[in-house]
């Protein structure tokens, strides 16, 4: 079956399978930085944007992304360069298994919340998984990205 979608920007058509995963379909065309961390919707290295929203790609079927918005951190580079740049400042930045994934939740965060607040942003990347960081490191790097920009 086939199904369209704006991929990044741009109108794009996929031949899928009616039981296809997002993951799968967005790698499978070159999407590498979506990443399969535990394929059960527990680690967030899949996260992608659907319309916006953070959402777990490996648990939700291709046929959803029909007709909506789906992007990756390949479609906003710009963002995610700044983004980096904060993770790396911070020590942040270990083995980046987990950083796409983040990187496109800290950025739904930055659009949905004008001031977040420490526990705001605890909660908004609950489910975004890192083994190596401690998460200390991430969350000052968050918070002065966010500063940044204002
Ligand atoms: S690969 Fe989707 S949540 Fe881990
Ligand atoms: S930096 Fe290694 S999983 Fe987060």
């Amino acid at each position: 079956m086939k199904i369209e979608l704006n991929l990044n920007g741009r109108p794009r058509s996929f031949e899928i399978e009616p039981n296809e995963y997002l993951l799968e379909t967005l790698r499978k065309h070159h999407m590498t930085s979506v990443k399969n961390g535990c394929d059960a919707s527990t680690c967030g290295a899949c996260t992608v944007l659907l319309d916006g929203k953070p959402t777990l790609s490996c648990t939700v079927l291709s046929i959803r992304a029909n007709g909506h918005e789906v992007t990756t951190v390949e479609g906003i580079t710009d963002e995610v360069d700044l983004i980096s740049n904060h993770f790396g400042d911070e020590g942040a930045d270990q083995c980046g298994f987990c950083n796409a994934g983040l990187a496109l939740t800290v950025y739904a965060l930055k659009k949905e919340y004008k001031n977040p607040t420490e526990e705001d942003i605890k909660n908004y990347i609950v489910g975004n998984l890192c083994r190596c960081s401690g998460y200390q490191a991430q969350l000052k790097a968050i918070k002065t990205y966010l500063e940044d920009q204002k």
